[in-house]
């Protein structure tokens, strides 16, 4: 099987792992130990941020975005629906009612326009999502919020080497949550970051981050363990040195996938707005004119072909239990993008001959 998605580990990430285990330091009992200090400075620099928060998963990330903004019971917050879970839960987890909002059907990501009506007395926040690894608009969604006094928590789980109009994931947001997790372009197995430029933001975010404790057995607030331990931002390190690379990589491998099948007219591949550089974490295509059936019988085959080809999302978030028992949603986009998508492999480990194989499998299931 040609996997959609696979980490990339080398001697690199063997011997900073390695290293860390004979100095017997494996984690940072307030906060940040050395090599997550190092690892945050290195990201900060990476995403054009003054401050890096290294966290234990890009979930515990989002979770401490809303948290630390004081986002609770009551208070609303605007997301996409077709997402992972998580940027949901988050939003549950303060207490707060995930607001979902309809996507563009040619991005995927929140549509922008649809934001406005959504916003009432009780909107705290806009959560956009670089779905993909391709960025949300995120200057149009700044405009927003700034006219509403809104906070903007941008999801770049996804999107590590992404960049609109220039500029990283988090550049338009108040704070960016990164995942680093172990299918992403770059990983520490489980992880998270948090970048942002404000001060205050961040302190009180490494604060949550280590049981609200600046001084050790004295909690100042409520807070959590959320704290990176030293081996995964150990192997971190290794991997923000490769990741230009990766996603050189990934960017050759979308480019190939695009050229060889854009001949295939049932589907509908995946494109780069104007301003827009995807990180190409997932090529995800479209079957036009396609529902769940179809959809689902084409990725069937392609597995049965080897071709580890994969669905991202199923399900949107408004029509699982948790979140449906509140309200109901009409998402067409969102229900219809669920029903119509699926992803090819794009990753750096794909060989030349692989992205031909995938290429004339989908053809032959497409014919
Ligand atoms: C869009 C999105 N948001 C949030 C997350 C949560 O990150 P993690 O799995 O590191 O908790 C992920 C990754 O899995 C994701 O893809």
């Amino acid at each position: 099987m040609i996997p959609v998605n696979m980490p990339l580990m080398g001697k690199e990430e063997i011997n900073a792992v390695t290293k860390v285990l004979k100095t017997g330091v494996l984690t940072g009992r307030l906060g940040s130990g050395p090599m997550a200090k190092q690892f945050e400075d290195n990201f900060a620099r990476f995403a054009g941020a003054r401050h890096a928060i290294a966290a234990n998963s890009g979930t515990a990330a989002l979770h401490m975005s809303l948290w630390a903004k004081d986002i609770k019971v009551g208070d609303e917050v605007i997301l996409p629906s077709f997402t992972f879970i998580a940027t949901a839960e988050a939003v549950a987890l303060v207490g707060a009612k995930p607001v979902f909002v309809d996507i563009k059907p040619n991005t995927y990501n929140i549509d922008s326009e649809k934001i406005g009506p959504a916003i009432t007395g009780k909107t705290r926040a806009i959560m956009p999502v670089d779905l993909y690894g391709l960025p949300a608009e995120m200057d149009k969604i700044r405009e927003i919020a700034d006219k509403r006094n809104l906070l903007v928590v941008e999801d770049a789980a996804q999107a590590h080497g992404a960049s609109y109009r220039g500029k990283p994931p988090g550049h338009f947001a108040d704070v960016a949550c990164w995942s680093l997790y172990a299918s992403k372009n770059m990983t520490t197995g489980e992880g998270g970051m948090i970048t942002t430029d404000n001060d205050e933001y961040a302190e009180k975010l490494r604060l949550l981050r280590s049981h609200g404790e600046k001084e050790e057995y004295k909690a100042a607030l409520l807070g959590h363990n959320y704290r990176m331990p030293e081996i995964e931002a150990a192997i971190g390190i290794e991997q923000l040195k490769k990741l230009p690379t990766f996603v050189e990589k990934r960017r050759r491998n979308a480019e190939a996938l695009t050229e060889k099948l854009s001949d295939v007219k049932k589907l509908a591949l995946p494109t780069e707005p104007t301003g827009c550089k995807s990180s190409w974490y997932l090529y995800t295509v479209r079957i036009q004119k396609g529902n769940l059936k179809d959809r689902d019988a084409v990725v069937q085959d392609l597995r049965k072909r080897s071709v580890g080809a994969a669905v991202y999302y199923h399900t949107p978030i408004h029509l699982m239990p948790y979140y449906r028992q509140h309200e109901s949603y009409h998402l067409p986009e969102t229900e219809k993008a669920a029903e119509q998508v699926f992803s090819l492999p794009v990753h750096p480990g794909l060989k030349a001959a692989e992205v031909s194989y995938v290429v004339k499998a989908v053809k032959q299931v497409m014919r």
